[in-house]
Parts: structure tokens; C-alpha cells; sequence
């Protein structure tokens, strides 16, 4: 059996995404399993859809039939029990919109705080086939704006079992609980099998 070299690149694979965020958390990942992620920014046209898997399913298939390499991406979005699911699949233009302070005050007076982050995390192969693999992260929407760190939503969100937001937690933490870590993983295991 060959041995991994130490600091060895074992596969260099691309992830679509304009987000430096995910892109971030996506390479600390993949680099602790001794995977080199790089950026391409090509922004594919998201579909609307009822699901972030038909929505990475259509990104996929547009990418390759472009690029006809390998590649990654992911959707993702913020569901909260209280607002029956709200923004979900609308989470990025809720996000470009209201932002976290008007997600705050759509919870004015909602009693049911609970929510989840869901991730759908998908790859391309060099056949053409997809694989697809979804991550959940449940948690709370705390009443104000607590951490300087991650992005999006991740100031107002407070992963169960944790006492601090996703913005206060470090990037390694994030990488263990949330659902992109989740998703993530659970691809790279597939990957890896292929
Ligand atoms: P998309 O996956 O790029 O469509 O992003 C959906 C929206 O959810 C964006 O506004 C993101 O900022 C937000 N979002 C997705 N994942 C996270 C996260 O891990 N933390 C905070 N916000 C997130």
C-alpha cells in the first residue's frame, strides 16, 4: 500500500462559488484530508426550485456541459420553524435584502425560535455523473447579533449544544457541526470511494 508523501496533494478539485466564506470553510476541510480546493467563479444560473438538491442538480449539469471537468458547488439556506421555513430557498436574496437585522425583526414577537441550516453539497465527475450529499445544522435564532467571524446569517445563529453563535465559533468548530461541514464531508467520502 502507497503511503501519503507528507503535505502531498492527493486530489486538486475545482468548487464553483463567488461566496469567500464557503470557500474558506470548503478548503480547510478538504485540506485536512490532504485535498487541494480551488476557486472557480463562474456563477451558474440557479433554477427556482422547491429544493436545494434540484437546485445543485441544475448547477451541475450547467457547469459541465460548459467546462466538461469535474467540479463541485453548493446550496444552501436558513429555515425557521417560526416563520414556516422562511427564507429557505430564498436565504441569499433575504440576505441581500434584509440581512440579519430583518431577519430579527421578522422574529418580533415569534415564540418558536428553533431553525436549521441545510446544505446540499454536489460534484460532477469527468463521466458527467453526480453525486450529491445534504448536511443539516439545527439551532435557534438568538435575539441580537453576536460574533465578527464566518458570514451570511451566522451572527444570529446559535447551533444547539453550543453556547456560542456561528460568527463566535472558530472555523474548525463550524467545520465539525454545521451542515456545509456536514455535506461536505460526507461528499468527500464519496469522492474519495470512487
Ligand atoms: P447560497 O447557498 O449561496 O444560495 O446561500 C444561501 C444564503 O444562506 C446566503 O445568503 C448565505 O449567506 C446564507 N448561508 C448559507 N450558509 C450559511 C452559513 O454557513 N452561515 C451563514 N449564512 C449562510
Amino acid at each position: 500500500m502507497r503511503h501519503r508523501e507528507k503535505g502531498e496533494v492527493q486530489l486538486r478539485i475545482l468548487f464553483e462559488t463567488g461566496n469567500s466564506g464557503k470557500l474558506k470553510e470548503v478548503q480547510a476541510l478538504f485540506r485536512g484530508l490532504g485535498h487541494e480546493v480551488v476557486q472557480l467563479k463562474d456563477e451558474y444560473p440557479e433554477v427556482q426550485a422547491d429544493t436545494l438538491e434540484e437546485v445543485v442538480e441544475a448547477g451541475l449539469r450547467w457547469l459541465w456541459d460548459k467546462h466538461y471537468v469535474p467540479i463541485m458547488i453548493d446550496d444552501s439556506g436558513l429555515f425557521i420553524n417560526g416563520l414556516k421555513g422562511f427564507p429557505g430557498v430564498y436565504s441569499a436574496y433575504v440576505y441581500r435584502t434584509l440581512a440579519c437585522p430583518g431577519i430579527l425583526k421578522q422574529m418580533e414577537g415569534v415564540t418558536d425560535r428553533t431553525a436549521e441550516f441545510r446544505c446540499c453539497a454536489g460534484y460532477v465527475d469527468a463521466a458527467g455523473r453526480t453525486t450529491l450529499r445534504s448536511g443539516v445544522c439545527p439551532g435557534s435564532i438568538i435575539g441580537e447579533m453576536r460574533g465578527s467571524g464566518g458570514f451570511g446569517y451566522d451572527p444570529i445563529f446559535l447551533p444547539d449544544g453550543e453556547s456560542l453563535t456561528f460568527a463566535e465559533l472558530d472555523l474548525g468548530r463550524k467545520n465539525v457541526i454545521s451542515h456545509r461541514g456536514r455535506a461536505f464531508s460526507a461528499l468527500a467520502r464519496a469522492i474519495s470511494e470512487e
